[in-house]
């Protein structure tokens, strides 16, 4: 059986980093014994500079009729102007909204050979392990109306929608509290409630959906004292789920505890069709083409891909287990201050995947 996968590199390190995870993809294919078919397409600033649009219908429709979506990174300063019609971040939410991605998991666990590169104490970090689902198609990142305006008076507006319906909430509270009865049975939702209405209609439907999971410990938190919670006692989180802009903030927080953003993967999923697999990070234009991005982000993505979307357990499960012995084994990239590049890294993997 052959599994289609649609590969968006993107802008930045993203060509970088899809190269590496598609090698090591390769690599699980050829030993658990599947087949891969691959097409590359365009997202994101280089599908403005060569097809006048951050996500082509070209780009769209491929990824519908694939099994699954390995993206890197959208974005960079060069697509940056405010005056722009099209900005190459654009892509990416046309994707997940249009391939009806509510649902982004975001696994966070240290590793403890790299506690020091955390700014955290290395005790808070023993026993970490938490898991971000974010809710990703929906709230101020996709309210209408939006808009900016010149006002009477002279001076400018602008108008951001925050909306959510219940429906919207309850599957995604759903998929939370059934993936937390699997892990350690806690799921604290995160909202605002003190202040916004999508929080309290949030929370209800939270205690609603409760009734049917008695196994889980449910709690509510607000997302500013969260936000301090997170780094004091990063112990008392197992499954946290969240609206799409506090999980975007609260992911990204969460990415002291592992040392860098460049070792995060994630997980895009609807209720049917193809799931979009990426790094949490971004394009990185600093470092880009110089060929030293962490790829780990990436590689574990992968690994997702193949859980959620192409049904092999025992490639994700081959991969996680690589990744964590190169890694307790020393290895590190530029960002954990290493000397390793980005394909050393990967050697290093594909070398821990051959001898298991
Ligand atoms: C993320 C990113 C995106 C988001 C950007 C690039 C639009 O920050 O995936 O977390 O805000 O969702
Ligand atoms: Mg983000």
């Amino acid at each position: 059986m052959t599994h289609s996968i649609v590969l968006l590199p993107g802008d930045g390190i993203g060509p970088e980093v899809v190269s590496a995870a598609k090698q090591v993809l390769d690599a699980v294919a050829e030993r658990f014994g599947f087949r891969l078919a691959y097409v590359e397409h365009l997202i994101g600033g280089i599908a403005i500079d060569e097809a006048g649009d951050p996500l082509p219908d070209s780009t769209i429709d491929a990824c519908r009729a694939s099994d699954a979506v390995l993206l890197g990174a959208v974005g960079g300063p060069r697509w940056d102007d405010p005056k722009a019609r099209h900005r190459p971040e654009q892509g990416l939410l046309g994707l997940r909204r249009g391939l009806g991605l509510y649902a982004n998991l975001r696994p966070v666990r240290p590793y403890p050979s790299l506690a020091a590169a955390s700014p955290l104490k290395a005790d808070r970090l023993v026993g970490v392990d938490m898991l971000f689902v974010r809710e990703l198609t929906g709230g101020i990142y996709f309210g209408q109306p939006r808009f900016t305006e010149d006002t009477r008076d002279g001076g400018r507006r602008a108008v951001d929608t925050c909306e959510y319906t219940d429906h919207e909430i309850r599957r995604i509270v759903r998929l939370a509290f059934s993936l937390a009865e699997k892990r350690r049975g806690k799921l604290t939702s995160v909202d605002k409630a003190n202040v916004l209405a999508t929080s309290r209609l949030w929370r209800k439907v939270v205690d609603e959906v409760a009734v049917d999971f008695q196994g889980v410990v449910r709690e509510h938190r607000l997302v500013d004292s969260t936000a301090m919670r997170l780094v004091t006692h990063p112990n008392d989180f197992d499954v946290v789920v969240t609206e799409n802009m506090f999980g975007d903030i609260l992911s990204d927080e969460a990415a002291v505890f592992v040392g860098s953003l460049g070792l995060l993967p994630s997980a895009s999923l609807g209720d049917a069709g193809p799931g979009v697999y990426e790094p949490i990070h971004g394009s990185a234009p600093d470092i880009a083409g110089e060929g030293i991005a962490n790829p780990i982000g990436t590689i574990l993505s992968v690994a997702m891909m193949l859980r959620h979307s192409l049904d092999r357990e025992d490639a994700a499960r081959a991969i996680e287990a690589a990744v964590r012995r190169v890694i307790e084994g020393g290895a590190r990239t530029h960002d954990l201050g290493g000397e390793l590049g980005t394909q050393a890294m990967t050697d290093r993997v594909l070398a821990a995947l051959e001898t298991p």
